[in-house]
């Protein structure tokens, strides 16, 4: 974290830490806040070099690295072990870490502590739960623990199968209206930001004005406060499915895929190696080396 005040005038050019102030400031300003996920070094500084807002590591992870159908497989020890990966590579960006499902439904006491690892061992600056009413308990106890939480509401991942599948949410007037309650109450308990994941664009757009805090839409449209993306699925890394709301600004499978098939080619036709990737010995070392064998 910076110890400059926010609001602190910077010299041209100079970048400071991105906070949560940052992100109400953002709000009021109507400055659209940038956020994307990465879960490893090299992605990590590369998005911080190009002045990405904040990195959230997200438990994606399961899906788009480790190849499981759905996010419920990750644990804490997978989340901290990328979150101190991407903490390594990020200067700049506000860090979130996304907690794993099973590590704050339990009891307020384990949600507390799991929080807490996030930012004592991985070097994140705050976390990220899913859920609305029925996680008030443990967003407050987080919150007056000094730990910033980011709400997640509308296609919560880990309810996948009491959603009945990755679906939109919110579509019905009593959901819509429960998904507004929900997004008031965790502001209230004291979340800094709230992600919404695939709801009607009118809903979060009302919800994005009816909250101080500002909203991170995913397949929300474009009224929400900032946008978050899979990187994955902006990279066109994952190839499983590409929900409707992704804009693909990369096609790095394809791009893969070439350079391994490319590899392959080469090593089997012998020009690679060639002279260049080669490292060689002085002549004279070398018959030295030769007579000292005989
Ligand atoms: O896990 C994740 O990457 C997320 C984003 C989709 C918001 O929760």
């Amino acid at each position: 974290m910076t110890t400059t005040p926010p609001d602190a005038p910077l010299a041209s050019g100079e970048r400071k830490k991105v906070t949560t102030l940052t992100f109400r400031r953002k709000k009021l300003r109507h400055d659209p806040i940038t956020v994307l996920t990465a879960y490893d070094y090299p992605t990590a500084l590369a998005m911080d070099q190009a002045g990405i807002d904040s990195i959230l590591v997200g438990d994606s992870l399961g899906m788009v690295v480790l190849g499981y159908p759905n996010t419920l497989p990750v644990t804490m020890e997978d989340m901290l072990h990328h979150c101190k990966a991407v903490a390594r590579g990020a200067q700049y960006s506000l860090l979130i870490g996304d907690m794993p499902f099973m590590s704050y439904q339990v009891s307020v006491q384990d949600a507390l502590r799991n929080a807490g690892r996030f930012l004592q061992e991985a070097g994140m600056d705050a976390v990220k739960l899913e859920g609305g009413r029925e996680r008030l308990d443990v967003v407050r106890a987080i919150v007056s623990a000094g730990i910033p939480v980011m709400g997640h509401l509308g296609l919560t991942p880990q309810s996948v199968h009491q959603l009945g599948g990755f679906r939109p949410q919110g579509r019905e007037v009593a959901a819509a209206r429960r998904l507004l309650e929900d997004a008031l109450l965790l502001q209230e308990a004291g979340c800094f930001s709230i992600v919404l994941e695939s709801v009607p664009a009118r809903l979060a757009s009302l919800i994005s004005q009816r909250l101080e805090i500002p909203t991170i839409g995913i397949g929300a449209g474009a009224g929400c406060d900032g946008q978050v993306l899979v990187t994955h699925d902006l990279l066109g890394l994952f190839e499983r499915f590409t929900p409707k709301f992704v804009k693909k600004y990369a096609d790095l499978h394809s791009e893969m895929k070439r350079a391994f098939s490319a590899y392959i080619d080469e090593v089997r036709q012998q020009t690679f190696p060639s002279a260049e990737h080669t490292v060689e010995m002085l002549d004279e070392e070398w018959q030295s080396f030769l007579d000292a064998l005989r």
